[in-house]
């Protein structure tokens, strides 16, 4: 069997993303020395998480069930968790393994960062969009009345264990959504990743796809890359947001029942067309963004009204104040920022995006 592939991320706190297959015995490694190992895991990972127990001999391991999917970042749930630590007598010296989607390491890691002020954390993502977003970069938050991931910390994970094979049994809607945070930085950072997904679309569309684990990695290694140098989103993390302040308004007013890549993706094209508009970016890159994305079954056409796709993207986390900032492109891998558009040049990239140009439905 291959060998893990090593992502460092630096920082105050660096750490190691790992990318491979049968990458349990690492977390032995990396949890050395801690006495109680809290696995918070979603209820359809149980045997996962069973077999991260059975693993840890020499621990004391406490397994953590919390709900599936969006429902686990809740405040709720996060007391439970914080219950549970409460009853073991948690301490600093412990750890949290966060084993499931971008949900759960979501969670995992807002509870690791509040417990004692800040226990660490190891992320075990088991989805595509865990494994290149959610659970690399140390954004931690649950939801709240207000709305999405308004509450959180920073808070870098001690590892990352990006195991491939976990992906054999994601939903294939699931994987596919996930390839829009990838193809994003083809878009923004590398686009070596695109010329991967156009040579042959479908297998990209699949975890058996040859070129699946290069795809992974070089999206790793782009998020890895820039958190590294801006932790906290002063500045160069922000372009991870490209397709973003849309994709988030969609999500939103769909009630967050579209799956976060597939707004993403329309938000992509939007992105591109608002660039291409703007006279920042050539048409032949705004239109490989729907090329792309169509590709592999993404959707790149939505018709919600416009009027409240613009309030909500005015109280975005990316607004500063009531100017409205957007991730563009100037051209291929130079991703900048757009402040204040003028309101027609909005209206006009979301009129791209109105255009239906038919294709499957995807939520
Ligand atoms: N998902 C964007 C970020 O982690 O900054």
């Amino acid at each position: 069997m291959e060998s893990p592939t090593r992502i460092a991320v630096h920082g105050p706190k660096p750490y190691d993303v790992l990318v491979g297959h049968g990458l349990l015995g690492e977390l032995g490694e990396i949890v050395t020395g801690r006495q109680r190992i809290a696995v918070i895991h979603p209820a359809s990972l149980r045997t996962t998480a069973e077999a991260i127990q059975a693993d840890l001999t020499g621990h004391e391991v406490h397994l953590v069930e919390v709900p599936d999917g969006e429902a686990q970042k809740d405040l709720k749930v996060a007391a439970y968790c914080w219950d549970v630590l409460g009853q073991v007598g948690f301490t600093r010296s412990d750890a949290v393994v966060g084993v499931g989607g971008g949900a759960t390491t979501d969670l995992a890691g807002f509870v690791a960062a509040t417990w004692l002020r800040g226990v660490p954390v190891v992320n075990i993502p088991t989805t595509l969009l865990g494994m290149v977003d959610a659970a690399v970069g140390g954004k931690t938050a649950v939801n709240t009345a207000a709305g999405k991931n308004l509450v959180g910390a920073f808070h870098p994970p001690a590892g990352v264990l990006c195991d491939l094979s976990a992906l054999e049994t994601v939903p294939r809607h699931d994987y596919v959504a996930g390839l829009a945070e990838v193809i994003k930085v083809g878009f923004t950072h590398d686009p070596r990743i695109l010329e991967l997904v156009e040579e042959d679309p479908s297998a990209a569309t699949t975890p058996q796809g040859r070129h699946t684990r290069e795809l992974v990695e070089r999206a790793i290694a782009v998020k890895a890359a820039v958190v590294s140098d801006d932790l906290t989103e002063q500045g160069v993390r922000e372009t991870l947001n490209y397709g973003h302040t849309l994709g988030h308004a969609i999500e939103k007013a769909e009630s967050y029942k579209w799956r976060h890549g597939a707004a993403v993706s329309v938000g992509l094209v939007f992105a591109a067309e608002l660039g291409r508009l703007a006279g920042r970016l050539d048409d032949g890159t705004a239109a490989r963004h729907r090329a792309v994305l169509e590709s592999v079954g993404l959707p790149t056409s939505y018709a919600g009204a416009w009027d409240r796709l613009h309030a909500t993207m005015a109280v975005d986390k990316k607004s500063r104040g009531s100017r409205l900032r957007f991730v563009v492109l100037d051209g291929l891998a130079k991703p900048r920022m757009l402040e204040d558009p003028d309101p027609s040049l909005l209206v006009a990239a979301y009129e791209e995006v109105r255009k239906d140009r038919g294709g499957e439905v995807f939520l």
